[in-house]
């Protein structure tokens, strides 16, 4: 029995999570699984009638479930910062969700912007470590509000938590390729070497310290997996290469900041917001799985945001819960409805309502 709890949160939250929620009661039938589900009313509604971002118990209630569904979290009455850190970055640091990880893949009929590049060249991952960095939350001001104004946010980046992220990074390429479905690459493909490879994305040339502490850790790591690949792009050039060479990626490990700012750029590559996903994952505690686009507060009540990216969070959090199986089978009803149904992945445009998508995913699991 899977215990799962629910945070529709804000604005097109709760729609895209009812469409995720519809096809995990479809799958769940298929593949005969039980699961349990509680919703929890976070997000900035609650937040402006109680004042209280995230109580404490309900942060220990949610310690107690096995995964979270996330909608979105942002509120257009609520300033900048107060639900992120408060919500979003409190349940990760919280949690100990070290890992960020977002799949990048362009599913059949989805277009990307980067002319000439197709499904079999856009398919990697970002591994981005999620409770370090910049995210940390360290530093302060000095004579705030003064003309002599300092503030200072320092990158906190230790070996133990630099390591954990680099070696799960190694562990889930060695995955990624155990399951050429999930890839879509064919075993030759890997034999002639192109993929099962791991990238490093730092700035050795510049951040001496943070980026040489990374590429130490990860030099040691990689002599454990000698059958995979070693690889480094300083950040910046990675930015280029994604938008050149897409195809040279697999794994893309990295800090948190970079990886923040890389997977927007990703998000974009594989088609947008209306299907990227991603992951909070405390592999030995709850995780938690969340669509890439914010509350989209103008399109709210609508009707008409994409559900894919929720969906697709589903699959990534039935790959968590074990169920492999209804994983791959979401997947495959994905990439039929991406690639024979939908116009377009953009809201407003995709020729059908988000319950209806939601429902042509549902009717494309048998298949
Ligand atoms: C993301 C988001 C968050 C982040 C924000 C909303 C705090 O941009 O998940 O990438 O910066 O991590
Ligand atoms: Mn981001």
């Amino acid at each position: 029995m899977h215990r799962i709890a629910v945070i529709g949160g804000d604005g097109t939250g709760p729609e895209v999570v009812r469409e995720g929620l519809k096809v995990l009661e479809a799958v769940a039938k298929l593949d005969n699984f039980r699961y349990e589900l509680r919703h929890v009313d976070l997000g900035g509604e609650q937040y402006k009638r109680t004042g209280v971002v995230l109580p404490d118990g309900v942060l220990d209630e949610l310690r107690r479930y096995d995964v979270i569904y996330l909608g979105a979290i942002g509120h257009p009455d609520v300033a900048p910062g107060i639900l992120e850190k408060g919500l979003l970055l409190r349940i990760r640091f919280e949690l100990d969700q070290y890992i960020n990880l977002r799949p990048v893949r362009l599913y059949p009929g989805v277009d990307t912007p980067i002319k000439d590049k197709g499904p079999k060249e856009i398919d990697f991952v970002v591994v981005r470590e999620n409770t370090e960095d910049l995210y940390a939350g360290t530093g302060g001001f000095l004579k705030k509000n003064t003309p002599d104004e300092v503030a200072i946010q320092t990158s906190i980046n230790t070996r133990k938590g630099v390591e954990r992220c680099v070696r799960w990074a190694f562990d889930y390429c060695l995955k990624r390729h155990a399951q050429s479905p999930w890839s879509g690459l064919a075993p030759d493909d890997l034999a002639a070497g192109k993929r099962g490879k791991v990238t490093l994305v730092a700035k050795t040339n510049v951040l001496t310290y943070a980026s040489d502490l990374w590429q130490r850790t990860y030099d040691d790591v990689a002599r454990d997996y000698p059958t995979i690949k070693t690889d480094y792009n300083h950040v910046d050039a990675c930015c280029m290469w994604m938008v050149k060479n897409p195809e040279w990626f697999d794994v893309i490990v990295t800090t948190n900041m970079f990886g923040d700012i890389i997977t927007d750029l990703a998000a974009m590559v594989q088609g947008g917001l209306g299907v990227a996903a991603g992951g909070n994952i405390n592999p030995q505690g709850v995780s938690m799985f969340e669509p890439m686009g914010g509350s989209a507060p103008k399109y709210t009540g609508l009707g008409v945001i994409n559900p894919i990216a929720a969906i697709a969070a589903m699959m990534l959090m039935l790959e968590k819960l074990g169920e492999e199986k209804a994983a791959r089978r979401v997947e495959r009803a994905i990439m039929n409805v991406t690639g024979t149904k939908l116009k377009s992945m953009a809201a407003g445009k995709m020729g059908y309502s988000t319950g209806e998508v939601g429902d042509l995913v549902v009717q494309s699991l048998g298949a």
